[in-house]
């Protein structure tokens, strides 16, 4: 048993009451490698914002869930280092089964997400409740979902979302103990949320999708006041990163994401948690075709990695400091 307490992280509770009473997000970011979590540490160390490192099971699948561990635990050596204090969590994205979680919570993890969201509502419950009453035995916190994304997340995938029914989330949060509710409001996973066709106008041309469905957020904050909501699928998209990359060679598809203001009012509300990760994983791949293109005699890595995780940072840096509002408040 590796606890997370001995690895200096902390777990979701401290810091989401803090982004409850400050009205703004804790930025979810999610690492498979060395460069990601460089650039996720660089950036909410120089703007002073609490961070959520978040792994997949395909992270665990493609970077092995030690070597992760560890990683988070230098980027808690990292930061003392510097002589800055900056709360770090260590979450398992959309953990899809009891013994998953267990496993996480049993190697240093000190949250985990517990994706119910395919299962029946009752199943959902069931267990999504046996992940909590194991977790909270060891202090690690737990994120539920109700309602399902459009897009893939990981091995789960919802062609269609289906939005979060205000009408079940207090009896879902009774029941299960959880301290956190992911929530299908109109984010989607994935770079493709919006085709041009989908969206309309506005006067200055710029292409808007439907917005976010807020009055169900407002009516699920009615239903539990001051309980910690979660947006997962909040990648923004930025059309200057796709034009990058498809003139460099790449052949992304036009597509739209979820604009800033959105989430910037979303980050004030009872959404304590963002999740973003294609709009790292765009910024990485922009930064090295530019390379590969510009350059094509390089072939150190750390000369388009570099460079790669560089763009990774400053969209970290921007995001924390104008979208979520983390910045400083670590
Ligand atoms: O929502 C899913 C995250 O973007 C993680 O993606 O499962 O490909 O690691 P992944
Ligand atoms: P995006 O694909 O929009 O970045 O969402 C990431 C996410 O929700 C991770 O859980
Ligand atoms: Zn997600």
């Amino acid at each position: 048993m590796v606890s997370y307490k001995d690895l200096g992280l902390v777990n979701t509770n401290e810091m989401f009451k803090k982004a409850m009473e400050g009205r703004y997000a804790v930025p979810a970011y999610n690492f498979n490698n060395m460069e990601q979590m460089q650039a996720i540490m660089q950036a909410c160390v120089e703007t002073k914002s609490p961070v959520i490192l978040q792994v997949s099971s395909g992270a665990r699948k493609y970077a092995n869930s030690t070597l992760l561990r560890n990683m988070a635990k230098g980027a808690v050596e990292y930061v003392k280092e510097l002589g800055y204090e900056i709360p770090i969590a260590l979450h398992l994205d959309h953990g899809d089964t009891f013994e998953l979680c267990k496993d996480c919570v049993d190697n240093g993890f000190s949250s985990v997400m517990i994706d119910g969201s395919h299962h029946s509502f009752e199943d959902n419950i069931a267990l999504t409740k046996k992940v909590v009453d194991y977790a909270h035995q060891h202090d690690v916190t737990v994120e539920g979902e109700l309602g399902q994304l459009a897009g893939v997340e990981d091995d789960v995938s919802a062609e269609k979302s289906t939005y979060t029914k205000p009408e079940e989330v207090i009896e879902f949060v009774n029941k299960t103990g959880v301290d956190s509710l992911a929530i299908s409001i109109g984010t989607s996973h994935g770079a493709n949320k919006f085709t041009p066709e989908q969206c309309t106008r506005n006067d200055e041309g710029v292409l808007v999708p439907p917005p976010l469905r807020f009055d169900i957020l407002e009516e699920i904050e009615k239903k539990l006041p001051g309980f910690v909501i979660v947006l997962h699928g909040s990648s923004s998209v930025p059309q200057d990163i796709v034009k990058i990359i498809n003139d460099h060679g790449g052949a992304l598809k036009d597509t739209i994401g979820i604009p800033e203001d959105q989430l910037r009012r979303a980050a004030q509300s009872a959404v304590c948690k963002i999740n973003i990760d294609s709009d790292g994983r765009l910024a990485m791949t922009a930064a090295v075709r530019k390379v590969f293109v510009e350059k094509p005699a390089e072939f150190d890595p750390r000369k388009f990695l570099g460079p790669a995780r560089d763009a990774l940072k400053e969209l970290y840096k921007h995001k924390n400091n104008n979208v979520l509002g983390s910045a400083g408040k670590a």
